[in-house]
């Protein structure tokens, strides 16, 4: 199952008057059914305020969001949404955690045990996706970071939402796990079928899953850039060290520190380091 995003001229702003803070102005992408798209950005430029729109759980100042063509009001099970702190119920095991949620929603829309039956199917499936076979009685608390966040992403999943939508995902994870983390959502991205939409500060990590990444700047918050990734569907680690990797790497770092003022922060850190080495120059003369 799939969806399309389309984004139309979304605004959001926090507050009134002189305190009001622009989150988000004129943002405009039209999103593919099964498209995997990567966002990036400098801190406070909008990523996770788009995110929460796309989600439901934030209203829009101006603009619409649609999903299949029909403007979203609120949150909906077509769309899954995972976060960088995994809240996993810590009474519940492995596989509870999974289905705990499809359990609830199966109950209050007065479904029969039957459709409880096919979550607990749903949920083994899941458990056998994402690798947690060996550990689906454990308690969250016995698990790693990246086995928790498997749990996570396992939940997400349950109810097989045409969209996943995942800020900052894997920022609480170590390096190498991130890595198997990467293969492993890109394997459910083909797998499942979802539409992506995935925010990131780690340019690689962008680059890397993404079919397309989305440049944010804040000041107001904007869409800047767009850019395809020119690297084949079927990627393997290694990718990361070929020259068109690690130009577009440069290209958006290069960007993002030009969009934030950061490149302007450096240059004047620059200026000043280089006239304190002539005073110390002038002083030791
Ligand atoms: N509920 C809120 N009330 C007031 N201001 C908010 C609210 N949520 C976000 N903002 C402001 O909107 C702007 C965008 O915030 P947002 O969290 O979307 O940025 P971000 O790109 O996700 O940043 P980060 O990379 O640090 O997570 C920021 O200036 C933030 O302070
Ligand atoms: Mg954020």
């Amino acid at each position: 199952m799939t969806a399309s995003i389309d984004i139309r001229d979304a605004f959001k702003t926090f507050g009134h008057g002189p305190q009001a803070i622009h989150a988000l102005e004129h943002a405009k992408l039209a999103i593919r059914p099964n498209e995997f798209v990567t966002f990036v950005g400098a801190s406070g430029c909008g990523k996770s305020t788009l995110l929460r729109m796309i989600c439901g759980l934030e209203s829009l100042s101006r603009g619409s969001i649609a999903v299949n063509g029909q403007p979203i009001a609120g949150p909906g099970v077509d769309r899954a949404m995972v976060f960088q702190h995994y809240s996993l119920y810590p009474w519940l095991t492995v596989t509870q955690n999974i289905k705990f949620c499809r359990q609830l929603k199966a109950h209050t829309r007065d479904r029969t045990s039957a459709d409880v039956e096919k979550a607990a199917g749903r949920a083994d499936a899941l458990i056998r996706l994402m690798g947690l076979s060996h550990v689906a009685d454990a308690y969250p608390s016995q698990l790693s970071g990246g086995m928790q966040q498997r749990v996570a992403i396992a939940r997400a999943l349950m109810s097989r939402p045409p969209i996943l939508l995942m800020d900052e995902p894997f920022g609480a994870l170590d390096a190498q796990t991130r890595e198997v983390m990467h293969d492993l959502i890109r394997h459910v991205h083909r797998m499942e079928g979802s539409t992506i939409v995935f925010v990131t500060h780690d340019v690689e990590e962008a680059i890397y899953l993404g079919q397309r990444i989305v440049l944010m700047a804040p000041r107001p918050g904007r869409i800047d850039t767009l850019y395809d990734v020119p690297l084949p569907a079927e990627r393997h680690q290694d990718m990361k060290l070929t020259p068109e990797f690690l130009a577009l790497k440069r290209e958006i770092l290069e960007r993002i520190r030009e969009t934030s003022g950061m490149k302007t922060d450096l240059e004047q850190l620059a200026r000043l380091n280089a006239d304190v080495g002539a005073d110390a120059a002038l002083t030791t003369d």
